[in-house]
């Protein structure tokens, strides 16, 4: 089988992980890197990857959580945060972020009009600039399920917290980071439940 849909295969939300077995340094170092290595909207990067093991944070962040025990029991929990901030196209690290591209000067000038043009016509008129920027933490999430899981680790994406919860326990900086999505990491207690998904051609049109 296809490596990739072998791991997509073994992933599924995991509600009940087993508080006594823990993630290896390198493992959780392999899963951070593929979300380090994940791709954003003109490569802007504007994330940050909180990776908590700690028992006390933990304990103390499940109450915002809806009180989900996977958060506790999971040997890891990353909380994913957008940096809304830093996606203004008049802030420098725009330009930074362009000029990082080796381009010349006529060519990043450019870009940051493109960048400038689009999120003003396409994003702004549909979603906050928070939004935007959590979008792509999901794309770090899905390349953290599908690596944890080619290495028989089983995940449960979080979006039942309260952020505003979230943000104060983790005394996290509202006026750079805002949570975006949270993800817990372990061993799996139980056996996975049976997949349910809609039919493939309900779902999947080609256009030929
Ligand atoms: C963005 C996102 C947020 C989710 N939040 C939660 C959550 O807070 N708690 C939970 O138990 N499951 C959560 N889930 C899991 C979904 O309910 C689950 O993925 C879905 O029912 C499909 O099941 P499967 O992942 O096992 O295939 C979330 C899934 C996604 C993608």
């Amino acid at each position: 089988m296809n490596p990739v849909i072998k791991a997509i295969n073994f992933r599924h939300a995991c509600k009940q992980f087993d508080p006594e077995k823990k993630i290896e340094k390198a493992a959780m170092d392999l899963i951070m890197k593929a979300a380090h290595l994940s791709p954003s909207s003109f490569g802007l990067e504007a994330w940050r990857f909180m990776v908590i093991s700690s028992d006390d944070v933990k304990k103390r962040l499940r109450p915002f959580c809806w009180d989900q025990p996977q958060i506790t029991q999971a040997s890891h929990v990353i909380v994913l945060m957008a940096k809304p901030g830093l996606t203004v196209p008049s802030n420098k690290y725009v330009t930074q972020n362009f000029k990082r591209r080796g381009l010349s000067d006529e060519l990043t000038k450019a870009y940051i009009e493109k960048y400038k043009n689009h999120m003003e016509t396409e994003v702004y008129p549909r979603m906050t600039s928070y939004a935007w920027a959590s979008k792509q933490c999901y794309i770090a999430l899905a390349n953290i399920m599908t690596t944890a899981a080619s290495e028989e680790i089983d995940t449960c994406p979080i979006e039942g917290f309260e952020k505003d919860g979230v943000e104060k326990i983790l005394n996290i900086d509202t006026n750079l980071y805002e949570v975006s999505v949270i993800v817990a990491l372990g061993y799996r207690a139980k056996e996975q439940p049976e997949r349910r998904r809609f039919p493939f051609d309900n779902i999947v049109e080609y256009i030929v």
